[in-house]
């Protein structure tokens, strides 16, 4: 199972302070992985690394807002400073959670600004960090998480959906522009997944909507933080190295591409 063995890697997660990220911060540690802990909410970042390292793993955290090119560089610095190396990287970081569901006609502009500061302009600049190490390494995974809203057409949080069809287009150019370099670039499209934070943010009559939507899902029951981690290991780990350019569908069968 040597494709499968992640020892000696390097991950950075943006947004690994909270919710699905941190799942993924911790899992990836429990495989063996030194996880850099990307997020602009520090102390739960802190959090999350001090656990991993009192349990045995290896985890650095560093407070970023992916949105602002000096701290992504100053993200990508600190991590080859820490373990030398960046293996994967890991763009789950967005704005979601943090954003009410409103019609679109009552979204306003500093609002759709801001999402795509964050959810795109922050997945580039988080590309462009790594791009350097990745390139020298002549190696690299870069994972980018896009929504299942890209197929559904989900109604409300419109700039969210776009930013996460955006997120399809950056995944494809972006592959062909570093095949040459050796690194992969796919994307998975995660279904309403039932996040600490999702939950904490969603309207008992969201939740109840959401849990009648269970029963449009092959799998008919909530998707959890942990039901992604397989799919992203997946594409972290070299059983996927002739795989780039992809997007993933991770939502229990809710839609079938
Ligand atoms: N939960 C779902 O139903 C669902 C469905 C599809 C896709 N997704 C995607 O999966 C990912 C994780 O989802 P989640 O439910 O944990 O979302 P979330 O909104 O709860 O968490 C996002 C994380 O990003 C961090 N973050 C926000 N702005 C940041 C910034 N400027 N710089 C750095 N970090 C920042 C937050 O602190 C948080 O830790 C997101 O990309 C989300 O869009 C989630």
């Amino acid at each position: 199972m040597s494709d499968f063995d992640f020892a000696g890697r390097v991950a950075i997660v943006t947004g690994g302070g909270t919710g699905i990220g941190k799942t993924y911060s911790q899992e990836f540690a429990k495989a063996g992985v030194r996880v850099v802990i990307a997020d602009i909410a520090g102390p739960e970042g802190e959090a999350v690394a001090q656990e991993i390292n009192d349990a045995g793993g290896k985890a650095l955290a560093i407070t970023t807002d992916i949105s602002s090119q000096e701290q992504t560089l100053a993200m990508a610095k600190a991590t080859i400073e820490a373990f030398g190396q960046i293996d994967i990287l890991i763009n789950n970081a967005s704005l979601m959670s943090a954003l009410e569901r409103r019609p679109w006609h009552e979204i306003d502009v500093d609002e759709w600004d801001r999402v795509m500061a964050v959810n795109l302009r922050g997945m580039f600049l988080c590309c462009q960090a790594v791009y350097p190490q990745m390139k020298e390494q002549q190696s690299g995974k870069i994972i980018n998480i896009s929504s299942s809203r890209f197929w559904l057409g989900t109604p409300m949080r419109l700039h969210y959906s776009t930013s996460k069809a955006g997120v399809i287009g950056l995944t494809r150019s972006l592959a062909r522009e570093v095949g040459d370099d050796n690194i992969a670039v796919n994307a998975i499209t995660p279904g309403f997944t039932e996040s600490e934070t999702q939950l904490a943010t969603s309207t008992a009559d969201y939740l109840a909507i959401s849990e009648e939507r269970y029963k449009g899902r092959t799998f008919k029951r909530a998707q959890l933080p942990g039901d992604l981690v397989g799919t992203v290991m997946f594409l972290a780990s070299d059983a996927s190295n002739f795989i780039t350019g992809q997007t993933i569908n991770v939502d229990g069968g809710e839609s079938m591409r």
